[in-house]
């Protein structure tokens, strides 16, 4: 394919998916370090901060579509204003990602990072089901294979350990540790249908993958701002959308900024199904640094296990076709 001849091309997929586990990484503790801060006043607004990431997103892509035309406004207006159909078309993937957006809060602020981290795996597989059934994608034995380990390894790591405290507690706590999980779960569908849904936009037509988003921020800041009202209006009215804002929180929108720049970039150099393997590489990451460094979750033996099955499920499933990723999409 294309993404693999140039060298360009191929040196900023590997560049991307790179960025893309540093950023994954940092993003998941820092926002759950942000969600357990405990600090004076009110906690900052998770639907505020939603919004936003989306307009600095939005502010970084203009600035770039500006510098690659000679700081000429000719492209946006053709790219957007003059196109409605193709703008309107991104309106479907914005609603759901700022769905799933919000939803990531909830489930961080009910699940550690790791647990976290590996559950959202899931996401591979209902991206391969969407990429099979909206992109006409054929996925191979091991693949299907690969599909299983990760289900199973999803479910270690979910398995209830017998923990210290007394029962009151436990009760909450798996309470607490199901809304999370359902919050994960829903994610996950929304994921895989919005990622593949502009995977098929992006490799369809010519636009630029900026002005692609740009677009999609337009719609997102939109659908973010209404979600903010209707979920935290009262709270807005009073204390302002930034309320509880510090330092923490900005580096938790710019990073999420920065996720939507760098995913977007594999999405169109690399695949949805290798954005999946990046993710993969950063839950390593972060369960170490969660174990060392946070001292925020005690793994068990069955977790473990879990985490290695769903990490060697990726690998298995990113191996099995490497030379011509991309070509099998039918356009
Ligand atoms: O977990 P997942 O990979 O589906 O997360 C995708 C994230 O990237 C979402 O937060 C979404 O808002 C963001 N995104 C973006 N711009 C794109 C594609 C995704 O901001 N073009």
């Amino acid at each position: 394919t294309m993404a693999l001849s140039s060298p360009h091309s191929f040196s900023l997929k590997y560049l991307s998916l790179g960025v893309l586990v540093l950023q994954t990484t940092s993003l998941v503790l820092t926002m759950r370090y942000s969600r357990t801060l405990k600090e004076d006043g009110p906690r900052y607004l998770a639907s505020s901060a939603v919004v936003s990431a989306e307009l600095l997103k939005i502010l970084v892509c203009t600035l770039l579509v500006f510098k690659e035309n000679n700081f000429s406004v000719r492209l946006l207006k053709e790219g957007i204003v003059n196109k409605p159909v193709e703008t309107m078309k991104l309106a479907i993937p914005a609603g759901i990602y700022t769905l799933q957006n919000n939803l990531l809060y909830v489930a961080l602020s009910h699940l550690d990072a790791a647990t976290y981290q590996v559950t959202y795996q899931l996401k591979i597989l209902t991206t391969a089901l969407f990429s099979v059934s909206m992109l006409g994608r054929r996925l191979g034995f091991y693949q299907w294979l690969s599909l299983l380990f990760l289900m199973a390894g999803v479910t270690l790591v979910q398995w209830p350990t017998e923990s210290e405290g007394d029962s009151e507690q436990l009760i909450l706590s798996a309470g607490s540790q199901f809304v999370g999980l359902m919050a994960v779960l829903m994610a996950c569908v929304s994921s895989g249908f919005a990622g593949v849904y502009f995977e098929k936009i992006l490799k369809e037509t010519k636009q630029s993958v900026w002005v692609r988003n740009i677009q999609l921020g337009l719609f997102s800041v939109v659908f973010g701002f209404v979600g903010m009202i209707v979920y935290d209006g009262e709270t807005v009215r009073e204390l302002g959308m930034f309320q509880g804002y510090n330092t923490v929180t900005c580096t938790v929108v710019a990073l999420q900024a920065l996720g939507g720049l760098v995913i977007a970039v594999v999405i169109k150099y690399a695949d949805n199904i290798l954005k999946g393997f990046a993710t993969s590489l950063s839950i390593i990451v972060s369960t170490l640094i969660s174990y060392f460094l946070l001292e925020d979750f005690n793994p068990t033996g069955v977790f473990f296990l879990g985490a290695v099955l769903v990490i060697a499920a990726t690998f298995l499933y990113s191996n099995e076709r490497k030379p011509a990723i991309g070509s099998a999409i039918k356009v």
